[in-house]
């Protein structure tokens, strides 16, 4: 089964009313009809601002960078999957390192946001990935497939729904990216992992590389037999490099 490649823009916490709405007008206006799926995951606080500038596109869907764990409530700050839901969200990256480092997420925290993600109809991206220090002492394997598991085991049937990303910590946002053999051999294990699970959920769920992939590295990243797409940081930002990405996608 081929899986349609998905390429993710991670805005992270950057982007301002007037610098959004640029970046959207020039990715609506350069991307055409891409063969691969495209998302953007701008801040919560502007997400209904660029769902107004995508107007209904049938081609970059919305997405959120978090959700919370909880369900509607006494939970100051948080913005829960039916919430973004409501506004529009197809997409939510769960467990991104730099949540999982600076708000303590663990690989249960992890899961359940993934949970209610599916339960309100949004695809969550479920981020994997080893420190420097766990790569260099050889737990790579052991890492990513302990966070994985937290959400197959949880996930049941639903996880052939998910997408995953790997994101090796060490290169986000250093310019250090893996290898595409270091990262289709990680991919490797973590669809192995995925067939364990669910043959289906095997061929369906796609699985895109994320850490410092930019318009020079993307196409022999996104060549790998297991890299489904990627997860975009920096290069996000730049209208005319995540557009190269997607090109590289299709
Ligand atoms: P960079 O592309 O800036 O390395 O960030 C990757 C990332 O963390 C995407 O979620």
């Amino acid at each position: 089964m081929s899986r349609r490649k998905l390429i993710a823009g991670n805005w992270k916490m950057n982007g301002s009313l007037a610098a959004n709405q640029s970046l959207v007008q020039e990715l609506l206006a350069g991307i055409g009809q891409p063969a691969c799926d495209v998302v953007v995951c701008p801040p919560m606080a502007y997400l209904d601002q660029v769902r107004q500038l995508l107007a209904g596109s049938p081609v970059i869907a919305l997405g959120a960078q978090n959700v919370s764990q909880h369900d509607n409530g006494a939970f100051t700050g948080d913005v829960s999957a039916s919430m973004l839901q409501d506004v529009g969200v197809r997409y939510a990256i769960v467990g991104h390192s730099e949540r999982r480092q600076h708000q303590a997420e663990t690989d249960v925290h992890v899961a359940i946001k993934a949970q209610r993600a599916l339960a309100a109809g949004i695809t969550p991206i479920v981020c994997v990935g080893e420190t420097l220090r766990e790569r260099e002492e050889g737990m790579t394997e052991f890492i990513v497939q302990r966070q994985l598991a937290a959400v197959i085991h949880l996930g049941g049937q639903g996880i052939r729904d998910i997408v995953v990303a790997y994101e090796p910590v060490w290169a986000i946002g250093t310019g250090k990216t893996a290898t595409p053999e270091q990262a289709q051999a990680v991919h490797a294990v973590l669809r192995a992992q995925l067939r364990a699970a669910s043959d289906d959920a095997a061929a369906r769920v796609r699985i895109l590389y994320g850490g410092s992939m930019n318009a020079g590295n993307a196409a022999e990243l996104l060549a790998q037999p297991d890299i489904d797409g990627g997860l975009i940081g920096g290069a996000a930002l730049k209208a005319p490099d995540f557009l190269k990405i997607v090109a590289a996608a299709g």
